[in-house]
């Protein structure tokens, strides 16, 4: 959601701050501002609608703001619209405390009622200016007292970086449910929502936990707990450096990332397959006196990551026979948990106990490891005693750190909004837990599909270098305002994120459909020239394919066919077909899904679009 950034050292602040928020503006970008302590104890703030670089303009690079303690802030708007005065920081009332926040106060109109009635007035329409004031209201000189007053009496999601008046040389961060990173540098130390921000700085990190109050100064970062005992925290060391926050000569960090995806697949899972095709997961915890009790997974997961899970329910039901429900995490949570009806104690027949219980492993799937509605999930069933394991992107996030156990991608960062080289990470491990949890259960191992599994970074190469076919594609069908997207058994999910890379990229109203359910009502949206995208890679299921795309041909639609080197008989049937090379049927999605991303990015471009940063969304969804 939004980024956020603070600096106490020996420089000067605002350049520090802007030149950070530019490598954070993909979590954000309607608004940016920046607040500093003056050498006087003043603050003084500067922020503005619209892209960062209004406010670099606005402010000579930082030069114009002067202070070595500063704040800065990238918004993706929740409450009130973007505009100048809804941009962070906020300054309260009495100019004694300024803040930036990343989340959502949930009470903050509570808040708002009982400082209006002490004579509290608020310019802003959003609930951040609520946390600067009530701030400010308590405030007597004791700024880590004040943090944990108010923190008590906060509801919902927050990171905060506060200055306060008067205190030249350190600043304030505290965190619930979404993430907090504190960074040691050399001429001074730092705060960030994201470790993208530091890691040109720094690779020495903590990573703050819920409650937790980080006080920096530019010799210094103290953490306390929420009762202000000290806390010793471990360093978290980055291993990645900044060259993944470069575009490096492409046009977009979309493009760059379709084009990582050989690397990110190549990486993620040659460590985990040996010489002799066994598979190693050694730390995660899935042995056979685990599994043979496991009677239900669960995969969550939102947005693309929820479709990842769906691929992986048909590949973890077909491998190892048991039944697994995928949900979105923000439905799951809330279907779940407290709301599931009590026994009646004294019934007589058998007592029924949750559906999520020590026998059910619960897969949480997220690039970020912060998006607010997994982690609320996954905090929910673990009360239950679920085994959770998560497939992550972001090494030490929420999630990675929260779960009994994580199997990391190893995409790299991910700076495009739409995740491209994170989900076929993603899909890569799912099939190959598939497999070893199969292998563990005593199913015969299925060598081909890690001989086939070895082979997808070369296979994809070759679909990027033809991307041009694509592009044409891309070309031919710019106008359409539709497109419908169609695909059987692990097809589906394909079809499902085609659909959702066109429509957050293009802005073309796109809808996926398991094509058998065409006939029960949307083929009547079917006429003359409608754009449909079929994706047809199942032996067993491709005729039916076929007949589902003759139905939707002979009421008009224009039809691009993607299915599997071979399938010649798909020309009779679309209007144009797309080879992918043959590999593992369960591998398929890995290798089909890259026409259609390539797709959704040409469209785009073709269409004028702000590619990497699509209108009204951010990269991680910190907030629900
Ligand atoms: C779409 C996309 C989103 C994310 C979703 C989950 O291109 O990127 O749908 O997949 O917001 O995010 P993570 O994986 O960070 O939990």
């Amino acid at each position: 959601m939004c980024g956020i950034i603070g600096y106490a050292g020996k420089n000067q602040a605002a350049p520090f701050i802007l030149d950070g928020l530019a490598k954070l503006e993909y979590r954000g970008y309607d608004s940016a501002g920046v607040a500093v302590v003056g050498s006087d104890g003043n603050l003084a703030i500067e922020k503005c609608k619209g892209r960062l670089q209004v406010l670099k303009d606005k402010t000579q690079g930082g030069e114009l703001i002067k202070g070595s303690v500063g704040i800065g802030h990238t918004r993706w708007a929740t409450h009130g619209e973007p505009s100048d005065i809804n941009a962070h920081p906020h300054i309260s009332m009495n100019g004694k405390v300024a803040l930036v926040h990343n989340g959502i106060i949930e009470n903050y109109i509570d808040l708002k009622k009982t400082l209006s009635e002490n004579g509290y007035e608020f310019k802003s329409d959003t609930d951040t200016e609520v946390v600067a004031d009530i701030l400010d209201f308590y405030y007597k000189g004791n700024p880590l007292e004040t943090i944990q007053k108010v923190i008590k009496m906060l509801r919902g999601s927050y990171t905060l970086v506060i200055i306060f008046e008067g205190i030249t040389d350190r600043i304030y961060s505290v965190r619930k449910n979404t993430p907090l990173i504190a960074g040691l540098g050399k001429t001074g130390n730092f705060v960030a929502s994201d470790i993208a921000a530091l890691v040109s700085h720094t690779k020495d990190m903590y990573l703050l936990e819920d409650d937790e109050i980080a006080e920096v100064s530019s010799e210094k970062i103290n953490i306390y707990d929420i009762n202000l005992n000290p806390i010793k925290k471990d360093i978290f060391k980055v291993d990645w450096d900044i060259n993944s926050a470069e575009k490096e000569g492409y046009d977009h960090f979309m493009l760059k990332e379709i084009h990582e995806q050989p690397r990110a697949v190549r990486d993620t899972i040659s460590s985990r397959i040996d010489e002799n095709n066994e598979i190693i997961l050694d730390n995660i915890n899935l042995d056979y006196d685990y599994l043979k009790d496991v009677d239900r997974v669960y995969i969550l997961g939102c947005g693309s990551a929820y479709y990842v899970g769906t691929a992986a329910k048909y590949a973890i039901e077909k491998s190892c026979g048991i039944p697994v429900e995928v949900d979105l995490a923000s439905e799951f949570r809330y279907r779940f948990g407290e709301n599931i009806r009590k026994m009646n104690p004294n019934f007589k027949g058998a007592k029924r106990e949750s559906r999520v219980n020590k026998n059910t492993l619960v897969i949480l799937i997220s690039q970020s490891g912060e998006t607010a509605d997994t982690i609320a999930a996954l905090r929910e069933v673990k009360k239950y005693g679920a085994r959770t394991l998560s497939i992550v992107n972001v090494v030490g996030s929420t999630i990675a750190r929260e779960s009994d156990d994580v199997i990391y991608t190893r995409a790299g960062q991910e700076v495009a909004v739409a995740t491209t080289k994170a989900l076929t990470s993603q899909l890569s491990v799912v099939f190959l837990l598939a497999e070893y949890m199969a292998r563990k259960m005593g199913f015969v191992p299925d060598a081909d599909l890690l001989d086939a599994l070895k082979k997808i970074p070369e296979q994809i190469e070759e679909l990027n270098k033809s991307e041009g076919k694509i592009k044409s594609y891309a070309e031919r069908f710019k106008a359409a305002e539709v497109a419908f997207f169609l695909g059987r058994g692990i097809d589906y999910p394909v079809a499902l994120e085609g659909a959702l890379k066109l429509k957050e990229t293009a802005y073309i109203h796109a809808e996926a459909y398991a094509a058998g359910e065409l006939k029960h009502g949307p083929i009547s949206l079917i006429e003359d020239g409608t754009l449909v995208i079929a994706v047809a890679t199942q032996d067993d299921l491709y005729e039916k394919m076929i007949s589902n795309i003759q139905e939707v041909k002979s009421r008009g639609a224009q039809v691009l066919i993607i299915t599997n080197e071979g399938n010649d008989s798909a020309e009779e049937a679309g209007d144009i077909v797309y080879y992918v090379p043959k590999t593992h049927q369960l591998l398929t999605p890995l290798l089909s899904v890259i026409p259609l991303q390539q797709f959704g990015y040409y469209s785009a471009v073709m269409r004028g679009c702000d590619v990497d940063k699509p209108r009204n969304l951010a990269k991680s969804v910190v907030v629900e």
